[in-house]
């Protein structure tokens, strides 16, 4: 498990952390507390990834799509097998990283059990900072 402190100013640092941890196609479960920075650091990464700006998913309004390799879920009071039959799980074949927000443990033991590669990072307020702590699951 890595552990990164960083402001706002400083998130880069786990941004370049990331891409050299995870692999082109990744299953990332962002766990915190509302306003932890979940969607922030989704952000960053979009934005180091040089994508300009969010585009809303054509097909689930649970997903965003920023391009064709970065992908974002807000699974809030989604339930598995209401997620399961929206059809949102075959989303996960595409390559990219898929940035999970609200993903429940069960969500995760299934995609492991599936053979996806799936990593956590939990966001916690530190001062004016956050602490990011990185693991592969
Ligand atoms: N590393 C950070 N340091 C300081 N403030 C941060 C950091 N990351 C995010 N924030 C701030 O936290 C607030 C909530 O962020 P947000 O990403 O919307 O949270 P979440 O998606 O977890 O609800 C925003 O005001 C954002 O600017
Ligand atoms: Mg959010």
């Amino acid at each position: 498990m890595k552990e990164i402190i960083a402001s706002l100013d400083e998130i880069d640092s786990v941004v370049t952390y990331l891409n050299k941890l995870l692999p082109t196609s990744a299953i990332v479960f962002l766990t915190g507390d509302l306003a932890s920075g979940k969607t922030t650091l989704t952000k960053a990464i979009a934005k180091a990834k040089g994508i300009e700006s969010e585009v809303t998913s054509p097909t689930f309004s649970l997903q965003q799509c920023y391009d064709e390799n970065l992908f974002h879920y807000d699974l809030y009071r989604i339930e598995n097998d209401e997620f399961m039959e929206l059809g949102l799980f075959e989303e996960f074949d595409k390559e990219g990283w898929h940035m999970v927000e609200w993903g429940d443990e069960s969500l995760k033991s299934f995609l492991l059990g599936a053979g996806y590669d799936v990593f956590t990072v939990t966001i916690e307020p530190f001062e004016e900072k956050r602490i990011y702590r990185i693991e592969k699951n």
